[in-house]
This record gives structure tokens, sequence and C-alpha cells, in this order.
């Protein structure tokens, strides 16, 4: 995996036309995008085709969660897309008709949502679970690793815990993730690129620290080259 493969920029822009100048203004600093569903109904479905085409890596991030048979049949139509990672809730029926829809293509790896990186303790306890929130992480990754999925996506706060559990079994990605000095947003679970991958992030999901520096491509180099220097 190249460094430059382990940033996923999150394209979270509101139109395809947006993210194509500022995937031009990247230029080789990008080689992995997100797609999520701020574009996938206005034009990111094509999106992700002429990026593949292009030669780069794609993340769907459109966090499937419904009936397992509904989920299976959406990933089958995705399979057909050509990404590398699509995101799923991390439940049991989810999760098995994810990897069932999937199928035996090579190419797209499932991955479970653990807990978003926006909640905190005090947001579980408003939704009626009082689960220690790491508790809560790792029994998702339980879920994903027992679905036969490919990895998680979880905080860098849980990577090592999820690291210690299940090895190399489940690839850790990472959102949430801010360099030094930058505004946290409304994430909560923060933490800087090199501790990330100090933790066991095998890739970082970046978007506003990149989509909105002045020079986005120089912001994509700089977080590269501190996770270079972690790896
Ligand atoms: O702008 P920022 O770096 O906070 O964006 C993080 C990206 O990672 C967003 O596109 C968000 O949807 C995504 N993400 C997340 N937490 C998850 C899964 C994905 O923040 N658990």
């Amino acid at each position: 995996m190249t460094t430059r493969e382990k940033l996923i920029i999150a394209l979270d822009v509101p139109t395809t036309d947006d993210a194509r100048r500022l995937i031009a203004k990247i230029g080789d600093a990008g080689a992995f995008y997100k797609i999520g569903y701020q574009l996938m109904p206005i034009g990111g479905i094509e999106l992700a085709r002429e990026l593949g085409e292009a030669g780069k890596k794609i993340f769907l991030d459109f966090k499937f969660h419904d009936i397992g048979a509904t989920v299976e049949r959406g990933v089958r139509s995705v399979a057909r897309l050509g990404g590398d990672y699509l995101t799923v809730h991390a439940e049991p029926d989810v999760l098995k008709g994810a990897v069932a829809g999937r199928g035996d293509d090579a190419r797209l790896k499932i991955l479970a949502v653990t807990v978003l990186t926006s909640l905190s303790q005090a947001s579980l306890a408003r939704c009626g679970i009082d689960m220690k929130l790491e508790d809560l992480v790792l029994k998702r990754a339980e879920f994903a690793a027992e679905a036969g999925a490919d990895g998680v996506i979880a905080s860098a706060r849980e990577a090592r815990a999820i690291r210690a559990r299940f090895g190399a079994a489940l690839s850790i990605v990472t959102p949430g993730v801010r360099p030094a000095g930058a505004a946290h947003d409304d994430q909560k679970r923060v933490v800087t690129p090199a501790d990330a991958i100090r933790a066991g992030a095998d890739r970082l999901v970046v978007g506003r620290p990149v989509i909105a520096a002045a020079d986005p491509a120089q912001a994509a180099r700089a977080i590269q080259t501190e996770i270079a220097a972690a790896s």
C-alpha cells in the first residue's frame, strides 16, 4: 500500500463539478477518494466510474442499513460499479447481507461503521445506549469479523484495541483526523494523522482539513508526509 493511498480524501462538496475542480487541484497527491451520499444522487456514481478509469481508488461511503436481503441486493448492484470500499452499518444481518451481495468480487471490500466519530459517550446515552463507547466499538468490530467483512471504520482512539483483538483480520479506516492546530468541526474523537497511524489505523479519511484548505494539494501532501513518518 503506498503512502498516498493511505489518505482517503472525502469529496464532501455540493456538486460533482466542485468535486472535479477539487480533484484537478489535488492532482497526483490524491490517489483515493471518498464519495458519499452528498454526491451519490447527483452524479456521484458517474464520478466514481470516471475516477476508477483515471486509476484512482474509490471509497463509496453509502453506510447501508436495512434488512439483510435489501442490503444484499443493494451491494450486488454497487459491486458492478467497480469501487474499492463500501460502508455498511455494523449489525449482524446487515453485514451478512453485504458480504453475500459482494459475492466473489475480488475488489470491493466491505467496511463496517462501528460508532461514528461525531458521537461521544453522552450522544450514546441520549440514544439509550449505556455501554462504554469502546466496548460498543469492539462488539461491532466482532460482528464485522464474524460476518467476514474486510474491515471497520473506527476512531483512532479505538484502533489500538481493535488491532489488539483482531490483528490483521480487519483493516482499520479512521476518520476524525485533524492535523495539530486544525479546527475539529463536528468531530469529537479527534486525533492527529501520525497518532492515528501509530494507533494502528491502515488508512485515514480526511475531509475538511484538505478540501477547505487554501491549497488542497499541499494539505494532502503534508498529511501524507506525516503518515509516512509514523508508518
Ligand atoms: O471533514 P472531515 O475530515 O470531518 O470528514 C470526515 C469524513 O469521514 C466525512 O466524509 C464523514 O462522512 C466520514 N466518516 C466519519 N465517521 C465515520 C464514517 C465516515 O466522519 N464513522
